[in-house]
């Protein structure tokens, strides 16, 4: 392929990648962005592997890691179940970051391109910053990945004087830069590279470490969007283009994500990178003991469903649970037959519900649950005191009131949909145990609660069917 098919074909990959991003906001349009970005990342290959900078010898290299990495990641992607789906994320974010190490490390030693002046000191630059992005990408998705996956607690991990600490290792990372640009040998220059990986992997680590359940949201799209900055520093050092628009694409919009993220919980973005933040600086989180701290009345499927026979208006609030439940399509059965009996049915969607960005509205969709019915937390807040029943199914953190009245609560200053505001709140759970942030919820002691215990799936088809009946 010629050079400037090569770059026309670059230039055709961004404008699909941009056009995929734009179709990606909204869910009905989702599908038509996801085809752009295959489509885009398809040209964006094959304009890479025949471009002018592969030569013949090195295609089936190329080809061959294609296989085994296409074959991996197309094995876990049909493995993977749903509700695991953010660990993946996780762990796809850990192999970018790794990538920009390696590949950092293998631009420092390539030989082949002799660079002088100033062109070798921006270089270095490059490949320093790429290698430091890389290592904390690296090591904050995998202990991302262990939090998301509950092999590693979610409490925070909060270090005295840990931001002096992160201080300390910022100016050390700072210094070796210094010196590393100024290094005479190789020998010297990788050693001072090693150094700044070490620190950077254990910064990733560390900051990771240090966030609190409930704010983990924030930390996934962070790492999101260090991924792509690692894949912009990547694109830097292999004189890529393409990479390094991608990777800003995805880096910028990784941010803005953080932010809205921050927003929607009302969290400070710097805050909750510092770490513990809402911890009520080191308090233990009280964790799920599965004890019930108060009274609380349980309701059973055919009690529900005549409840919801009754309703004139209702909201149904799906968190986790219902994810792990697979419950999405009984939810929506239930809701066609409600809306048939002429019930106004509206869905309540909190931004961080379940364990993604966007995880509910997913889930939502492949039910084939009306778009127009699936509202987001602000526009729905204040129609719980006109609302008969609102359903809680698998939700614990985001309709706890403490977020409201307990300012020592972990999840303080948090915004939640106010089930409790509504005639009656039924929650659909297994158990009094706590949610992602281990606090324990008194909605579910109110007078008004009752508490339809069990498998999301199973009860939500108990309820169905004395609807039905
Ligand atoms: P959670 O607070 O985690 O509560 C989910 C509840 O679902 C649990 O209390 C659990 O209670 C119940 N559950 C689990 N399996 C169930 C089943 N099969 N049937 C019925 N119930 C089941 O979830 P949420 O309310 O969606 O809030 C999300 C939390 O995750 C927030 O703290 C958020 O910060 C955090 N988080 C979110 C994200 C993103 S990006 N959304 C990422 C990481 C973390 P039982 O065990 O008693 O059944």
């Amino acid at each position: 392929m010629s050079a400037n098919l090569s770059v026309a074909a670059y230039i055709g990959a961004t404008i699909l990648f941009i056009l995929s991003l734009g179709g990606l906001s909204n869910p009905e349009t989702s599908r038509r962005g996801n085809l752009y970005g295959i489509v885009g990342m398809t040209l964006a290959v094959l304009a890479t592997v025949f471009g002018p900078r592969v030569t013949l010898a090195g295609i089936p290299w190329i080809v061959g890691a294609m296989v085994v990495g296409g074959s991996i990641g197309l094995y876990a992607a049909k493995k993977v179940q749903m509700t695991q789906m953010p660990e993946l994320v996780a762990l796809m974010h850990s192999l970018v970051g790794l990538a920009a190490c390696l590949v950092g490390f293998a631009s420092y030693i390539d030989t082949s391109i002799v660079f002088s002046g100033a062109e070798k000191a921006i270089h270095e630059l490059e490949i320093y910053v790429g290698i430091y992005i890389g290592a904390v990408t690296f090591s904050g998705s995998i202990i991302a990945f262990g939090k998301l996956s509950g092999k590693i607690g979610g409490k925070p991990m909060l270090l005295p004087a840990r931001h002096w600490l992160n201080l300390a290792g910022a100016l050390i990372v700072i210094y070796c830069a210094y010196a590393f640009v100024q290094a005479e040998t190789m020998s010297a220059g990788m050693a001072l590279l090693l150094v700044m990986t070490l620190i950077g992997l254990l910064f990733g680590i560390h900051m990771v470490m240090a966030i609190g359940g409930a704010d983990m949201p924030v930390v996934v799209s962070m790492l999101n969007s260090y991924s792509g900055w690692a894949a912009a520093a990547t694109g830097f050092m292999l004189s890529n283009d393409l990479l390094i628009v991608v990777g800003a694409l995805v880096g910028s919009s990784g941010a803005i994500l953080s932010y809205i993220m921050c927003r929607a919980m009302n969290r400070n973005f710097i805050s909750v990178i510092a770490g513990g933040f809402g911890t009520g600086g080191g308090t233990v989180v009280k964790q799920a003991d599965g004890e019930p701290a108060g009274e609380v009345t349980a309701i059973s499927a055919p009690e529900t469903a005549e409840l919801l026979r009754e309703a004139r208006n209702v909201i149904i609030v799906p968190g986790y649970g219902m994810a792990v439940a697979q419950a999405q399509h009984t939810v929506y059965e239930i809701t066609q037959l409600l809306r048939e009996k002429g019930v106004n049915v509206r869905f309540g969607i909190h931004p961080v519900a379940g364990r993604m960005p966007g995880h509910m509205n997913v889930l939502l969709a492949e039910a084939k649950v009306p778009y127009d019915i699936v509202m987001e937390m602000d526009e729905l807040n204040e129609d719980f005191p006109a609302t008969d029943v609102s359903i809680v199914i698998g939700a614990n953190d985001i309709v706890n009131p403490a977020a409201e009245d307990d300012p020592a609560s972990p999840i303080a200053g948090m915004p939640v949909l106010q089930v409790w505001k509504a005639k009656t709140s039924i929650v659909m759970k297994r158990s009094m145990a706590s949610g992602y942030a281990g606090v324990d919820n008194p909605l579910f002691y109110k007078e008004n609660n009752r508490m339809l215990f069990g498998d999301a799936k199973k009860m939500l088809d108990e309820v169905l069917a004395a609807l039905k009946a």
